[in-house]
């Protein structure tokens, strides 16, 4: 197992990238906060698989984090995220940037997204996407990748994402890919660090309750404030669970649903103590 190789200022970065370009390599992008897992991984090996240099940043960025989120708390592990990553094979550079660097003296330019931004996260978490839109225009505009990777467990992020990349003309190619599960369903994530033995089997909830709204779906329940209701009753069925939300809604605009007449998501956030879990799964009612 090798490491891969570490950068954490902006010239170094720029020299690798465009060394691998003048060998006429593609380049592709995994943003990640670090506390690398399988989900993180897997978008590694994607890239890997269309691009011959993986640049993975590393950067817990302060920005998309609010007044009393987890922030300081957040899992930082760098020495394990290495060794993790030195499992993927090669053609991966690391670049982990310092705080000073990424937010210098006098930053004062943001991104805003527009209505997809708005419900969900952006209503829990005000700010959170300005944040994330702009950390990840910067990471494009650092790397210069062909292609960038995110997971599919961060639907609303994904589409804020696209939404950007599509209304700035940013020349990249956005890919999503399938969120990974732990054996039992539950999606992974950094955060679930933060759970008890007991909170973590509790957390099972939010597949079990995207996997009953499916089922409802498959056996011909249509309407949407139902199924919603299903959902809510199994998740209040534990008292340590507060919902911040659970839609069905329409997978581009997310604008809710009241029948689900086609491809619909679904999409959770509960909060189990003081940690915050999101996830979200398609409904695709049969042909009748
Ligand atoms: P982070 O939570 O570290 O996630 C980095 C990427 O991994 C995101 O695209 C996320 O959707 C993906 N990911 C997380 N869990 C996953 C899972 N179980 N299966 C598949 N993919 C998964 O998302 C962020 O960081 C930040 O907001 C970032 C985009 C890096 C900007 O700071």
């Amino acid at each position: 197992m090798q490491r891969p190789a570490v950068v954490s200022n902006l010239a170094e970065l720029r020299q690798a990238v465009a060394s691998a370009r003048a060998a006429g390599k593609r380049v592709g992008l995994v943003p990640t906060m670090g506390a690398l897992h399988e989900g993180h991984l897997s978008l590694v090996r994607a890239s890997q698989s269309e691009c011959s240099l993986t640049v993975v940043t590393i950067f817990v960025n302060p920005s998309q984090f609010g007044p009393g989120e987890d922030y300081d708390r957040y899992p930082r592990t760098l020495d394990a995220d290495l060794d993790a990553l030195g499992t993927c094979g090669g053609g991966i550079l690391v670049f982990v940037p310092r705080t000073e660097e990424v937010y210098p003296p006098g930053f004062a330019s943001w991104v805003e997204v527009g209505p997809v931004a708005e419900p969900w996260e952006g209503r829990c978490r005000p700010g959170h996407f300005r944040g994330v839109a702009t950390i990840v225009l910067k990471l494009f505009n650092m790397v210069g990748a062909d292609i960038a990777y995110f997971g599919q467990k961060d639907y609303q992020q994904a589409l804020v994402i696209r939404r950007m990349v599509e209304d700035l003309n940013v020349p990249i190619e956005v890919r999503v890919c399938p969120t990974v599960r732990e054996p039992d369903g539950l999606a992974m994530s950094s955060r679930n660090a933060y759970l008890s033995a007991e909170a973590r089997q509790q957390a099972l909830v939010l597949w079990k309750s995207l996997c009953l709204a499916d089922a409802m779906v498959c056996e011909g329940h249509r309407g949407a404030a139902a199924i919603r209701q299903r959902l809510r009753e199994l998740i209040q069925s534990n008292a340590d669970m507060r919902i911040d939300y659970i839609a069905l809604a329409d997978p581009e605009t997310l604008k809710p649903v009241e029948q689900v007449s086609g491809r619909t998501l679904a999409a959770l956030a509960v909060r189990l103590g003081s940690t915050r879990l999101i996830d979200n799964r398609f409904l695709e009612p049969p042909p009748s």
